[in-house]
Protein backbone atom coordinates (compact mmCIF):
# COMPACT_ATOMS: atom_id res chain seq x y z
CA UNK A 1 0.00 0.00 0.00
CA UNK A 2 1.42 3.35 -0.75
CA UNK A 3 2.54 5.44 1.93
CA UNK A 4 0.59 8.43 1.03
CA UNK A 5 -2.94 9.36 0.87
CA UNK A 6 -5.40 7.16 -1.22
CA UNK A 7 -7.17 8.55 -3.93
CA UNK A 8 -9.89 7.57 -6.41
CA UNK A 9 -11.84 9.03 -9.07
CA UNK A 10 -15.53 8.24 -9.63
CA UNK A 11 -17.35 8.96 -12.66
CA UNK A 12 -21.77 10.00 -12.18
CA UNK A 13 -20.46 9.89 -8.45
CA UNK A 14 -22.94 12.72 -7.63
CA UNK A 15 -26.32 10.46 -6.82
CA UNK A 16 -27.95 7.03 -6.67
CA UNK A 17 -24.78 4.13 -7.20
CA UNK A 18 -22.16 6.12 -8.17
CA UNK A 19 -22.65 7.95 -4.53
CA UNK A 20 -22.64 5.09 -2.82
CA UNK A 21 -19.22 4.05 -4.44
CA UNK A 22 -18.06 7.97 -3.65
CA UNK A 23 -19.40 7.14 -0.23
CA UNK A 24 -17.78 3.65 0.78
CA UNK A 25 -14.48 5.00 -1.10
CA UNK A 26 -14.50 7.67 1.05
CA UNK A 27 -15.19 5.63 4.49
CA UNK A 28 -12.23 3.30 3.42
CA UNK A 29 -9.96 6.43 3.88
CA UNK A 30 -9.75 7.10 -0.10
CA UNK A 31 -10.04 11.10 -1.24
CA UNK A 32 -11.97 10.89 -3.94
CA UNK A 33 -12.55 12.95 -7.01
CA UNK A 34 -16.04 12.55 -8.36
CA UNK A 35 -17.51 13.78 -11.91
CA UNK A 36 -20.97 14.78 -12.71
CA UNK A 37 -23.09 16.38 -15.13
CA UNK A 38 -26.52 17.62 -14.04
CA UNK A 39 -26.75 16.94 -10.53
CA UNK A 40 -25.17 20.24 -9.33
CA UNK A 41 -27.16 20.25 -6.13
CA UNK A 42 -26.57 16.41 -5.17
CA UNK A 43 -22.95 16.83 -5.91
CA UNK A 44 -22.48 19.93 -3.54
CA UNK A 45 -24.64 17.99 -0.95
CA UNK A 46 -21.98 14.81 -1.16
CA UNK A 47 -18.84 17.27 -1.12
CA UNK A 48 -19.90 18.85 2.18
CA UNK A 49 -21.53 15.85 4.26
CA UNK A 50 -18.25 13.96 3.31
CA UNK A 51 -16.29 16.71 4.38
CA UNK A 52 -18.19 17.01 7.98
CA UNK A 53 -16.63 13.58 8.40
CA UNK A 54 -12.89 14.55 7.05
CA UNK A 55 -13.62 13.15 3.91
CA UNK A 56 -11.68 15.25 0.48
CA UNK A 57 -13.58 15.48 -1.99
CA UNK A 58 -13.23 17.01 -5.91
CA UNK A 59 -16.75 17.10 -7.56
CA UNK A 60 -16.18 18.12 -11.33
CA UNK A 61 -18.46 18.83 -13.82
CA UNK A 62 -18.61 17.13 -17.17
CA UNK A 63 -19.82 15.87 -20.06
CA UNK A 64 -18.88 12.48 -21.00
CA UNK A 65 -21.02 12.58 -24.14
CA UNK A 66 -17.95 14.43 -25.61
CA UNK A 67 -15.61 12.65 -24.39
CA UNK A 68 -12.31 14.07 -25.69
CA UNK A 69 -13.34 17.34 -23.71
CA UNK A 70 -14.46 16.24 -20.71
CA UNK A 71 -11.67 13.87 -20.32
CA UNK A 72 -9.20 16.78 -21.03
CA UNK A 73 -11.14 18.74 -18.36
CA UNK A 74 -11.23 16.04 -15.83
CA UNK A 75 -7.12 15.57 -16.45
CA UNK A 76 -6.81 18.99 -16.12
CA UNK A 77 -9.43 19.39 -12.43
CA UNK A 78 -7.94 16.58 -11.13
CA UNK A 79 -4.54 17.34 -12.04
CA UNK A 80 -4.51 20.66 -9.87
CA UNK A 81 -6.23 18.28 -6.99
CA UNK A 82 -3.56 15.14 -7.41
CA UNK A 83 -0.61 13.72 -8.73
CA UNK A 84 -1.47 10.36 -7.93
CA UNK A 85 -4.76 8.01 -8.70
CA UNK A 86 -5.20 4.68 -6.92
CA UNK A 87 -8.79 3.96 -8.33
CA UNK A 88 -10.81 4.51 -11.11
CA UNK A 89 -14.40 3.37 -11.56
CA UNK A 90 -16.66 4.20 -14.64
CA UNK A 91 -19.73 4.46 -13.46
CA UNK A 92 -21.25 6.93 -15.48
CA UNK A 93 -24.20 6.24 -18.01
CA UNK A 94 -26.84 6.59 -20.18
CA UNK A 95 -30.22 4.77 -19.62
CA UNK A 96 -31.50 4.90 -23.15
CA UNK A 97 -34.52 3.35 -24.00
CA UNK A 98 -35.24 2.95 -28.10
CA UNK A 99 -35.75 -0.53 -30.08
CA UNK A 100 -34.41 -1.04 -33.52
CA UNK A 101 -37.24 1.46 -35.10
CA UNK A 102 -35.98 4.39 -32.61
CA UNK A 103 -32.52 3.77 -32.58
CA UNK A 104 -30.37 6.36 -34.61
CA UNK A 105 -26.83 6.54 -35.02
CA UNK A 106 -26.43 9.56 -32.89
CA UNK A 107 -28.53 7.40 -30.14
CA UNK A 108 -26.14 4.31 -30.32
CA UNK A 109 -22.85 7.56 -30.71
CA UNK A 110 -23.76 8.82 -27.51
CA UNK A 111 -24.42 5.35 -25.45
CA UNK A 112 -20.57 4.81 -26.94
CA UNK A 113 -19.70 7.89 -25.99
CA UNK A 114 -20.15 7.41 -22.38
CA UNK A 115 -20.11 3.91 -22.05
CA UNK A 116 -16.64 2.84 -24.24
CA UNK A 117 -15.20 6.07 -25.39
CA UNK A 118 -14.96 8.12 -21.85
CA UNK A 119 -13.72 5.00 -19.81
CA UNK A 120 -11.37 4.01 -22.67
CA UNK A 121 -9.68 7.69 -22.93
CA UNK A 122 -9.92 7.68 -19.01
CA UNK A 123 -7.59 4.63 -18.73
CA UNK A 124 -5.58 6.10 -21.30
CA UNK A 125 -5.10 9.60 -19.87
CA UNK A 126 -4.97 7.78 -15.81
CA UNK A 127 -2.62 4.74 -16.94
CA UNK A 128 0.84 5.67 -15.58
CA UNK A 129 -1.02 7.37 -12.37
CA UNK A 130 -2.89 4.21 -11.70
CA UNK A 131 0.56 2.32 -12.51
CA UNK A 132 2.77 4.10 -10.49
CA UNK A 133 2.74 2.51 -7.39
CA UNK A 134 2.06 -0.82 -8.99
CA UNK A 135 -1.22 -1.08 -6.91
CA UNK A 136 -4.30 0.70 -9.19
CA UNK A 137 -7.45 -0.92 -9.98
CA UNK A 138 -10.41 0.17 -12.70
CA UNK A 139 -13.59 -1.07 -12.10
CA UNK A 140 -15.87 -0.89 -14.66
CA UNK A 141 -20.01 -0.58 -14.11
CA UNK A 142 -21.34 -2.72 -16.93
CA UNK A 143 -24.82 -4.60 -16.35
CA UNK A 144 -26.05 -8.14 -16.69
CA UNK A 145 -28.21 -7.09 -19.75
CA UNK A 146 -24.71 -7.08 -21.85
CA UNK A 147 -25.16 -10.68 -22.23
CA UNK A 148 -29.22 -10.37 -21.46
CA UNK A 149 -29.79 -7.93 -24.01
CA UNK A 150 -33.14 -6.01 -23.65
CA UNK A 151 -34.41 -5.24 -27.43
CA UNK A 152 -36.09 -2.03 -26.10
CA UNK A 153 -33.01 -0.61 -25.14
CA UNK A 154 -30.64 -1.93 -27.79
CA UNK A 155 -27.95 1.09 -27.78
CA UNK A 156 -27.98 0.80 -24.28
CA UNK A 157 -27.10 -3.10 -24.09
CA UNK A 158 -24.72 -3.14 -27.38
CA UNK A 159 -22.55 -0.46 -25.65
CA UNK A 160 -22.47 -2.29 -22.11
CA UNK A 161 -20.87 -5.44 -23.95
CA UNK A 162 -18.48 -3.52 -25.48
CA UNK A 163 -17.93 -1.69 -21.90
CA UNK A 164 -17.39 -5.89 -20.95
CA UNK A 165 -15.11 -6.83 -23.79
CA UNK A 166 -13.17 -3.68 -22.94
CA UNK A 167 -12.49 -4.48 -19.52
CA UNK A 168 -10.90 -7.89 -20.93
CA UNK A 169 -8.62 -6.19 -23.09
CA UNK A 170 -7.44 -3.72 -20.73
CA UNK A 171 -6.70 -6.10 -17.71
CA UNK A 172 -4.71 -7.81 -20.23
CA UNK A 173 -3.08 -4.22 -21.38
CA UNK A 174 -2.78 -3.00 -17.73
CA UNK A 175 -1.36 -5.73 -16.05
CA UNK A 176 1.03 -6.11 -13.84
CA UNK A 177 0.43 -2.97 -12.14
CA UNK A 178 -3.21 -2.71 -12.41
CA UNK A 179 -6.21 -4.53 -12.00
CA UNK A 180 -9.11 -3.96 -14.34
CA UNK A 181 -12.42 -5.76 -13.63
CA UNK A 182 -16.33 -5.32 -14.69
CA UNK A 183 -19.44 -5.68 -12.34
CA UNK A 184 -22.75 -6.27 -14.05
CA UNK A 185 -25.19 -5.42 -11.84
CA UNK A 186 -29.18 -6.78 -12.45
CA UNK A 187 -31.39 -4.55 -10.72
CA UNK A 188 -29.62 -2.96 -8.13
CA UNK A 189 -31.54 0.54 -8.16
CA UNK A 190 -34.76 0.60 -10.36
CA UNK A 191 -34.86 3.95 -12.59
CA UNK A 192 -37.64 6.50 -11.27
CA UNK A 193 -40.11 5.77 -13.87
CA UNK A 194 -39.75 1.82 -13.71
CA UNK A 195 -43.42 0.51 -13.89
CA UNK A 196 -44.45 -1.63 -10.76
CA UNK A 197 -45.87 -4.35 -12.61
CA UNK A 198 -42.57 -4.91 -14.41
CA UNK A 199 -40.87 -4.66 -11.22
CA UNK A 200 -43.15 -7.69 -9.58
CA UNK A 201 -42.17 -9.18 -13.28
CA UNK A 202 -38.59 -9.15 -12.62
CA UNK A 203 -38.42 -9.97 -9.30
CA UNK A 204 -39.92 -13.01 -9.78
CA UNK A 205 -36.94 -14.20 -11.74
CA UNK A 206 -34.82 -13.38 -9.44
CA UNK A 207 -34.18 -16.36 -6.74
CA UNK A 208 -32.92 -14.01 -3.76
CA UNK A 209 -36.15 -12.88 -3.98
CA UNK A 210 -35.34 -9.17 -4.07
CA UNK A 211 -33.55 -6.10 -5.85
CA UNK A 212 -29.95 -5.57 -5.20
CA UNK A 213 -28.34 -2.38 -3.20
CA UNK A 214 -26.48 0.59 -4.36
CA UNK A 215 -24.17 -0.99 -1.05
CA UNK A 216 -24.44 -4.55 -2.61
CA UNK A 217 -22.11 -2.76 -5.45
CA UNK A 218 -20.15 -1.02 -2.95
CA UNK A 219 -19.40 -3.67 -0.85
CA UNK A 220 -17.99 -5.76 -4.30
CA UNK A 221 -15.89 -2.12 -5.37
CA UNK A 222 -14.58 -1.79 -2.08
CA UNK A 223 -13.45 -5.98 -2.24
CA UNK A 224 -12.53 -5.75 -5.80
CA UNK A 225 -10.01 -2.59 -4.63
CA UNK A 226 -8.72 -4.22 -1.25
CA UNK A 227 -9.04 -7.86 -0.24
CA UNK A 228 -9.84 -8.89 -3.93
CA UNK A 229 -6.64 -7.56 -5.75
CA UNK A 230 -5.52 -11.10 -7.63
CA UNK A 231 -8.87 -10.55 -9.32
CA UNK A 232 -8.60 -9.32 -13.04
CA UNK A 233 -10.35 -9.38 -15.88
CA UNK A 234 -13.61 -10.69 -14.57
CA UNK A 235 -17.14 -9.16 -15.34
CA UNK A 236 -18.80 -10.03 -11.76
CA UNK A 237 -22.41 -10.56 -12.16
CA UNK A 238 -24.17 -8.90 -9.17
CA UNK A 239 -27.67 -10.13 -9.82
CA UNK A 240 -29.38 -12.25 -6.84
CA UNK A 241 -29.10 -15.02 -9.34
CA UNK A 242 -30.91 -13.88 -11.96
CA UNK A 243 -28.62 -15.10 -14.53
CA UNK A 244 -29.51 -18.72 -13.37
CA UNK A 245 -33.33 -18.55 -14.19
N1 LIG B 1 -29.35 0.90 -11.24
C1 LIG B 1 -29.31 -0.38 -11.58
O1 LIG B 1 -30.12 -1.21 -11.12
C2 LIG B 1 -28.24 -0.85 -12.53
C3 LIG B 1 -28.38 -2.12 -13.12
C4 LIG B 1 -27.38 -2.55 -13.99
C5 LIG B 1 -26.29 -1.76 -14.24
N2 LIG B 1 -26.18 -0.55 -13.63
C6 LIG B 1 -25.01 0.27 -13.93
O2 LIG B 1 -24.48 0.76 -12.70
C7 LIG B 1 -24.07 2.12 -12.86
C8 LIG B 1 -24.82 2.99 -11.85
O3 LIG B 1 -26.21 2.84 -12.01
P1 LIG B 1 -27.22 4.04 -11.76
O4 LIG B 1 -28.59 3.49 -11.96
O5 LIG B 1 -26.87 4.72 -10.50
O6 LIG B 1 -26.83 4.98 -13.00
P2 LIG B 1 -27.63 6.25 -13.55
O7 LIG B 1 -28.37 6.88 -12.43
O8 LIG B 1 -28.42 5.87 -14.76
O9 LIG B 1 -26.44 7.18 -14.07
C9 LIG B 1 -25.36 7.57 -13.21
C10 LIG B 1 -24.92 8.97 -13.53
O10 LIG B 1 -24.40 9.04 -14.86
C11 LIG B 1 -24.32 10.41 -15.15
N3 LIG B 1 -24.37 10.70 -16.59
C12 LIG B 1 -25.34 10.44 -17.47
N4 LIG B 1 -25.04 10.95 -18.69
C13 LIG B 1 -23.84 11.57 -18.54
C14 LIG B 1 -23.00 12.30 -19.40
N5 LIG B 1 -23.34 12.54 -20.69
N6 LIG B 1 -21.86 12.82 -18.92
C15 LIG B 1 -21.52 12.63 -17.63
N7 LIG B 1 -22.26 11.94 -16.75
C16 LIG B 1 -23.42 11.43 -17.21
C17 LIG B 1 -25.50 11.10 -14.46
O11 LIG B 1 -24.96 12.25 -13.80
P3 LIG B 1 -25.88 13.52 -13.43
O12 LIG B 1 -26.96 13.01 -12.53
O13 LIG B 1 -24.94 14.45 -12.74
O14 LIG B 1 -26.40 14.10 -14.72
C18 LIG B 1 -26.01 10.01 -13.51
O15 LIG B 1 -26.26 10.49 -12.20
C19 LIG B 1 -24.34 2.48 -14.30
O16 LIG B 1 -23.18 2.31 -15.07
C20 LIG B 1 -25.40 1.50 -14.74
O17 LIG B 1 -25.40 1.25 -16.13
C21 LIG B 1 -27.13 -0.08 -12.79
Amino acid sequence: MPDRRRVALVTGGAKRVGRAIVERLGAMGFAVAFTYLTSDRDAEALRSQLAERGIDTLPIKADLAEPENAVEQIDKAFGSWSSDLDVLVNNASLWLPGRLAETTPDILRKAYAVHVESPLLLCKTFANRLRRDGGGHVVNMVDLLAERPWPQYLAYCASKAALANLTLGLSRELAPQVTVNGIAPGVVQWPEDFPADEREKYLKRVPLQREGTPADVANLVEFLVGKGSYITGQIIRLDGGRSVT
